[in-house]
């Protein structure tokens, strides 16, 4: 687009104090910036404005009726323990078809672990050096063999980490799954905008832009020909997780079995929350519709409400592992894009009327991030399912530096759940008075994916405090 069209664009949504410094930049700089600015779809953000950022706009919790919603919980008698074999087989059964793919979202930017780079380099083993991306595609590699089938892979990034995610794969060798088995997609962006919607300039040269959350992963998929790619190869079954989650049990079958004998469009997997106060969306009904409530949204007295045996009355906590049919992403990109917008108040580096940079005081919000959840699917689904999974076999996110859900908890229950494994299998595990595995364990997904054939390490010698990788 000619650039004094583009500024008269800007201009009739109130934008075009972006190109406050156009006189001052170079061929290059300019380039790049009307390039960003073409791109930003500025009805969007006048109608996020008003939704959101106006007078009279209220909070999304104002406005929603929040109920419990049924879950299929963990196999409690013999019944239940019916019904889940008969899923795990039906989940064998799509594996060994070759119905099934991975989808691991890595778009976002790892604030809060401080990290640099992409999250999924972050080294999680226990004992080793195997990073979360590792773990990752060892698991998919394990399911290969386990199933006799293709099990592609993809990963979606962010134009923040896309570039080092891709050549951290090269480097590894795409871990030896084979360069054409993995495909990579790339999210779009937001522009961050100020209170009053005013969008934001990183430098004077460039927008503030971020992720769009990943909720754009529905969308990815579709734009980046994922979909096509799947169903070239017979994928009609999306297993979808999230890079931080190391413990996750990957294309867990029972999952999978449930999902499909449901004639579910998309299922999620949800943990007993640890206390209220976790930071984990809820499942519930939502204005009578099935959704993750995020844990910002859920009002305190809701979070705190207890059943009459002191239990959470909403404690299904959404560990956003979720399994997706095609048909249903295919159908949710005909007629554009459908996901609600969240808005999340935000520290934005900026540059302010100077064009220098804004120093913003320590806790200071200044910015405001529209970002699409890909839970909001829920309610689009026809039918959708929500499983019950133990914490222990499933989720130990790395999200903070230290204390809850950080690396050390991490890989404190990645030990415990090999220490579990091997136990099963009849080897003695040295454990400290209060229980907790006194050693340090790593078990590579090839030798047990889902704790299956330990049996010939059951005489395994594991020192107190000492170190095991097997
Ligand atoms: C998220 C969920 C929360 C859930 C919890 C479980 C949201 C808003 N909330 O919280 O309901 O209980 O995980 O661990 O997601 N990502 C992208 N692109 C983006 C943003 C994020 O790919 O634009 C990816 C990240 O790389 C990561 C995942 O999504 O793999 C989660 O993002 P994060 O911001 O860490 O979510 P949480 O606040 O931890």
């Amino acid at each position: 687009m000619d650039f004094s069209e583009l500024r008269k664009r800007a201009k009739a949504h109130g934008q075009d104090h972006v190109f406050a410094f156009w006189d001052k930049l170079g061929e290059a700089e300019r380039a790049s910036l009307a390039a960003q600015a073409e791109a930003v779809d500025f009805a969007l953000i006048d109608r996020l404005k008003k939704e959101f950022l106006e007078a009279g706009a209220a909070a999304p919790a104002a406005k929603a009726k929040l109920e419990p919603s049924p879950v299929i919980v963990t196999p409690k008698d013999e019944n239940d323990r019916k019904a889940y074999a008969a899923a795990w087989a039906e989940g064998e059964k799509a594996l060994r078809a070759g119905r099934v793919g991975c989808f691991l979202v890595a778009g976002g930017q790892g604030t809060r672990l401080g990290l640099k780079g992409p999250k999924g380099c972050f080294e999680i083993g226990p004992v080793g050096k195997r990073s979360l991306f590792q773990l990752h595609a060892e698991k998919i590699a394990a399911l290969r063999a386990q199933y006799g089938a293709k099990v592609p892979w993809i990963v979606m990034t962010s134009d923040a980490n896309d570039a080092d995610t891709r050549k951290y794969f090269q480097e590894k060798g795409f871990f030896g799954l084979g360069a054409d088995s993995v495909m990579f997609c790339v999210q779009e962006n937001m522009p961050a905008v100020t209170p009053e919607g005013k969008l934001l300039l990183e430098t004077p040269a460039s927008l503030a832009l971020a992720p769009n959350g990943h909720g754009g992963s529905i969308k990815a998929l579709n734009d980046s020909g994922a979909l096509k790619w799947l169903r070239g190869m017979g994928v009609d079954t999306v297993f979808y997780f999230q890079v931080d989650n190391g413990l996750n049990r990957l294309c867990d079958p029972a999952f999978i079995g449930y999902h499909l004998r449901a004639g579910a469009e998309m299922s999620s997997k949800v943990v007993r929350k640890r206390d209220w106060k976790e930071p984990v969306g809820v499942i519930g009904f939502n204005n009578g519709k099935l959704g993750v409530i995020e844990y910002s949204d859920l009002p305190e007295d809701m979070a705190k409400a207890t059943l009459p045996d002191g239990s959470l009355r909403f404690w299904a906590g959404s560990i956003a592992i979720h399994v997706l049919d095609v048909g249903f992403v295919e159908r949710l990109n005909k007629g554009g894009f459908q996901l609600p917008y969240h808005k999340a108040k935000k520290a934005v580096p900026c540059v302010g009327a100077d064009g220098q940079p804004v120093k913003l005081k320590a806790g200071e919000k200044n910015g405001v991030k529209f970002e699409t959840f890909v839970f909001d699917a829920l309610p689009l689904a026809r039918t959708a399912l929500t499983m019950e999974t133990p914490r222990e076999d499933d989720f130990g996110p790395v999200k903070n530096a230290e204390g809850e859900d950080s690396p050390a908890s991490a890989r404190a229950m990645l030990t415990d759940q090999y220490a579990r494994w091997l136990e099963a299998a009849g080897c003695k595990v040295p454990r400290k008075a209060d229980g907790s595995v006194d050693a340090r364990i790593e078990l590579a997904p090839a030798t047990s994916l889902f704790g299956e054939g330990l049996a010939k390490h059951k005489d395994l010698k594991i020192k107190p405090g000492g170190d095991v990788v097997i």
